[in-house]
């Protein structure tokens, strides 16, 4: 069997959230998915489409277009218009995916050859090494700064630069800090790569969570041709079982992009595209999704505030975007004399610790890079009541 896949150890979120899941007691901040569903529209769109089945088949029974459903990538063109102010071509620069996950590989695939190096920060998303792995490039670490937000800065960037770097993937919102990059920043990103014969790959799945000023997208800020986006309902509909999700960006990287999507995946399924074109076209489904974002964001200041309340834990001064804090967990440890065993993490310790002695199940940073060594991952995304419960969990001796 494959050897790269052989050495590859699952997520340790994945062991955690497993553990929570079946342990009824057990209150998991693992899961990163907003506590509401996908809007009422979606719903009633596929209940529309699921009427009793006919003898003959229906026009979805069949693969979709290759490229997506062309009334999604309307839709899809239609919401960056009106949110970004860009006009995408739908023909030419959207590729429908299996969520973000299936535009972050296939993008990836089309602008790079193997060996070649894609840039990424410590910390990132966790699937981002792996995924680079398997696809026979090199990930390569950028250094960034919680005292700067934990943003990308090209000044990083250019010290980690070789011959065989081809791509900068800049998370924004991000997961797992929050960190936001607003339109110069993206600029000044594309324009770096530019220099230097780059792409900058923007993964955006947390674009509505964005609290610090407008999120904006790097195919609506890139003036050089080089910016592409990844994105997906799973995190702005809260339907991330559903799998859509696009890549966005230049027609010549979509191109190719849409051709590793066929030969690997033939199309994406058609019902859940036209279900999800009809709930994006839906006039209130924008005030819903902005209503949702503000309560999320309401719920994280709390959750923020009471966690301030917690002994020993470094929480972030702000937040930024998305739906977990990035909590420094030294001061814990110390606390509660938690010593890391051989190998271990001091944020491994502390995650053990809560899980098994507090009941509260959240993910080691060391699960996002090395630079997450001193640091857990706790989603608010979750029921409200779960969070007043786990901080009441850690604030007890
Ligand atoms: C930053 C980030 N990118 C991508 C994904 C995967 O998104 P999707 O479910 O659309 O594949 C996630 C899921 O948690 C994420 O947090």
């Amino acid at each position: 069997v494959n050897r790269l896949l052989q050495d590859l150890a699952p997520h340790s979120s994945k062991r955690i959230s497993e553990y929570a899941q079946s342990h009824s007691g057990v209150l998991d901040l693992t899961v990163g998915l907003p506590s509401f569903g996908p809007p009422r529209a979606f719903g009633d769109a596929l209940s529309a489409l699921a009427r009793p089945l006919r003898a003959s088949a229906l026009p979805y029974d069949r693969y979709a277009h290759s490229r997506g459903a062309p009334e999604l990538r309307d839709a899809i063109a239609s919401v960056y218009a009106s949110e970004q102010g860009v006009d995408l071509d739908p023909a030419t620069t959207l590729l429908i995916t299996n969520g973000a996950a299936g535009a972050l590989w296939t993008g990836l695939l089309a602008v790079t050859e193997p060996g070649d190096e894609i840039m990424i920060s410590d910390p990132c998303y966790m699937i981002y090494p792996p995924m680079i792995e398997l696809l026979g490039r090199r990930p390569v670490r950028v250094p960034t700064d919680q005292t700067d937000g934990f943003a990308l800065r090209p000044s990083r960037i250019q010290e980690a630069l070789t011959q065989r770097s081809r791509v900068v993937l800049v998370n924004s919102p991000g997961n797992p800090t929050g960190a936001v990059h607003d339109e110069a920043d993206l600029a000044t990103l594309c324009d770096f790569a530019e220099k230097h014969g780059l792409f900058v790959m923007q993964d955006e799945v947390l674009d509505r969570y964005c609290f610090r000023g407008r999120h904006r997208s790097v195919v609506a800020v890139d003036r050089h041709g080089v910016g592409i986006a990844v994105n997906s309902l799973s995190k702005r509909f809260g339907m991330a079982g559903w799998r859509i999700g696009w890549l966005a960006g230049a027609s010549q990287v979509v191109e190719q992009a849409a051709k590793a999507h066929t030969h690997f995946l033939l199309a994406v399924n058609h019902a859940v595209q036209l279900a999800a074109a009809t709930a994006l076209s839906d006039a209130g489904v924008d005030a819903e999704v902005s209503r949702h974002a503000n309560e999320l964001h309401d719920r994280g200041l709390r959750f923020l505030s009471a966690l301030r309340e917690v002994p020993g834990l470094s929480v972030p001064s702000r937040l930024d975007g998305g739906f977990y804090a990035f909590v420094g967990v030294r001061d814990f440890a110390l606390l509660h004399h938690l010593v890391p065993d051989d190998g271990q993490t001091t944020g491994e310790a502390v995650a053990e610790h809560m899980l098994h002695k507090r009941g509260v199940a959240v993910v080691p940073g060391s699960a996002f890079g090395n630079a997450g060594a001193d640091y857990v991952r706790m989603s608010f995304a979750g029921d409200p009541q779960q969070l007043d419960d786990a901080v009441c969990k850690l604030q007890s001796n």
